[in-house]
């Protein structure tokens, strides 16, 4: 299976929706239970291309298996940091593609100015957090029902990781 990693493009706005959906409703790991509608996705992907945004997505023949994103916030005080979201669908899970995803995704934040990551991360979700510990994300704090999925309340971990301190 060969797998590529590129910078999202608007072609890739539908079949980045289908990954999204699929990740989001497993129900474990993101806010959203489900995408939001592809006219929504598709004008998100077009703001992150016009603005060159580190957006990055994982591409198996048509379909995107993956994807990674650091948008910088709007306001002009916290321009320098992003949130970051990302996720496999889970058939392409620890094959190696969500540690290219975040690389990639991490090296072009960096080139853009971007001085810091945020993100939470349900605390149970001890891949993600590996991985994110990988990469030099640090544990900056907790948060008691940070999110609830199929009704049940989970604590959710901030991370954050400060420029230069990518491997
Ligand atoms: C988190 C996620 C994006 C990682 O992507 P992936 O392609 O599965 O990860 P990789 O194969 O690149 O593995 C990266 C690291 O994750 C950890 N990892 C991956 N699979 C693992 C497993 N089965 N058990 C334990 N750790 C694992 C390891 O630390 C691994 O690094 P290593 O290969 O050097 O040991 C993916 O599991 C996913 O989409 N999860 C659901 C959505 C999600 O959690 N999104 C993040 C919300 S904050």
């Amino acid at each position: 299976m060969k797998i590529s990693i590129m910078s999202i493009t608007e072609a890739h706005a539908k079949p980045f929706h289908a990954c999204l959906d699929s990740v989001a409703k497993e129900q474990k790991y993101l806010g959203q239970s489900a995408a939001p509608p592809i006219d929504k996705v598709a004008s998100f992907v077009r703001e992150n291309v016009q603005n060159d945004h580190p957006q990055f997505v994982a591409i198996d023949g048509e379909r995107v298996v993956g994807w990674c994103d650091a948008i910088p916030h709007w306001a002009d005080a916290l321009k320098h940091r992003a949130g970051l979201g990302m996720g496999v669908i889970s058939d392409y899970r620890g094959q190696g593609i969500g540690k290219q995803l975040l690389r990639a995704c991490l090296e072009k934040a960096m080139t853009k100015g971007i001085r810091r990551i945020d993100l939470e991360v349900r605390a149970d979700n001890e891949i993600a957090i590996a991985l994110y510990e990988k990469f030099g994300f640090a544990h900056e704090g907790r948060k008691s029902l940070g999110l609830c999925h199929k009704g049940i309340y989970y604590e959710a971990i901030q991370m954050g990781l400060v420029f230069p301190d990518v491997p």
